[in-house]
């Protein structure tokens, strides 16, 4: 088993399913120079058969990037997967990615299929397609909610077909993080020729627990890539959020172990791109690209950073691509925060009677202002004060 964790960024085809969230073939082509800057190992283009305009979307985006590999989704029949090969043709490295939905809810109520039709129809599509291409990833839609011994019987027989990687989603997002973990580590135990294959995990947000289950599909099930989108941009609550993941396997590389191929400083960059193409704005509070994650605005805190940014930074701002930490001034702050912003902006005080009697000033104003920006301590101060 490989120690390396693959990252699939599916933006460009899961995220865009977001309602809203729908973008031109020029933006999907600038966030997938983006995604390659960042160094992902696959990026999700599209579901070239779905129109003629993502097909278009897949071919430009599979002729632009060189680094990474380029898939595109097709459902599991040989129409989709041809137009997926078609698409696919200029790329450097190419991806057939088919589904097919494998819970006996979607079997009955959605496919109106038997299990031994969509068995059969799951084998015939990846021999189909690994004629086409060599690298084939089979998903089992609403795998988690899937009888797991007819799941094993598929994934074996799909690996014997030729997949590459198999995919098990928690579609609707209805997993545990312990069971999901071990949901995937008795499948893979129960799949004799499971070696032959990189697992991989899929999951949605709908209890808040995308990134959590995923990790432990990784942990526990063994799984080796992670599918997941910027902002956990996606269908319904979002998928699981690329930074997210990417940062927890890295700041705890401890319990992990594994490597992941991602230049984090691209992390910010590219969630800006993403909220600025669709629209949708980042909360303040997100994890890693929040404009608060590295904001400090306890007098406590931000006393604590000064000293040693480790006392309440877990991660660097700079390392996901912030230009720096942000000590925030408001009626919380310190005396020795705000010595500090003076300092930085030039502000030379005579005595420290001075700076106590500027400080007073400054709290008095916090009181009644929830955040006091540098052109209010200058005003604060009186500019005869700035030397530099
Ligand atoms: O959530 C899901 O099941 C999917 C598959 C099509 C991979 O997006
Ligand atoms: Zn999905």
């Amino acid at each position: 088993m490989t120690d390396k964790l693959i990252i699939f960024d599916t933006t460009l085809r899961d995220g865009e399913q977001s309602p809203g969230a729908s973008m031109t073939r020029d933006e999907k082509l600038r966030i997938a120079r983006q995604l390659e800057r960042l160094k992902v190992d696959v990026i999700e283009a599209g579901f070239a058969a779905s129109s003629n305009g993502d097909f278009e979307c897949v071919k430009a985006i599979a002729e632009a990037i060189k680094d990474s590999t380029v898939c595109s989704l097709s459902r599991a029949n040989d129409r989709d997967i041809a137009r997926a090969a078609e698409a696919l043709k200029g790329a450097n490295r190419g991806r057939i990615h088919t589904f097919i939905a494998t819970s006996p809810l979607h079997m009955e109520k959605k496919l109106r299929m038997t299990p031994d039709e969509v068995f059969e129809q799951a084998k015939l599509a990846v021999r189909f397609a690994r004629n086409l291409m060599g690298d084939i990833e089979f998903s089992a839609e609403d795998g988690y909610r899937s009888d797991i011994d007819f799941l094993a019987r598929i994934c074996e027989a799909v690996i014997k077909e030729g997949a590459t990687t198999i995919n098990i989603p928690d579609t609707v997002g209805y997993a545990i993080p312990e069971l999901y973990g071990n949901f995937i580590k008795t499948l893979r135990e129960k799949v004799p020729n499971s070696d032959q294959a990189i697992w991989s995990v899929h999951c949605h947000n709908d209890l808040g627990m995308a990134v959590a289950n995923s990790l432990a599909g990784v942990k526990v099930g063994g799984a080796r890539q992670v599918e997941c989108t910027i902002n956990g941009l996606g269908e319904r609550a979002g998928n699981c959020s690329l930074e997210e993941i990417v940062m927890a396997v890295k700041t705890r590389k401890d319990y992990f172990g594994l490597e992941v191929g991602i230049d984090t400083s691209q992390i910010v960059p590219a969630s800006k791109m993403v909220s600025s193409v669709t629209g949708f704005v980042v909360q303040p509070n997100k994890a890693v690209v929040g404009a608060n994650a590295f904001a400090h605005a306890s007098g406590i805190h931000q006393d604590g950073v000064l000293k040693a940014r480790d006392t309440y930074e877990i991660m660097r701002a700079e390392d996901v691509g912030w230009s720096a930490n942000k000590i925030v001034l408001g009626k919380l702050s310190g005396r020795n925060a705000f010595k500090q912003r003076l300092q930085e902006l030039g502000v030379m005080l005579e005595s420290e009677g001075e700076i106590m009697a500027a400080f007073a000033k400054f709290k008095e104003l916090a009181d009644r202002k929830s955040e006091i920006f540098d052109e209010d301590i200058l005003a604060l101060v009186g500019d005869e004060s700035v030397t530099a």
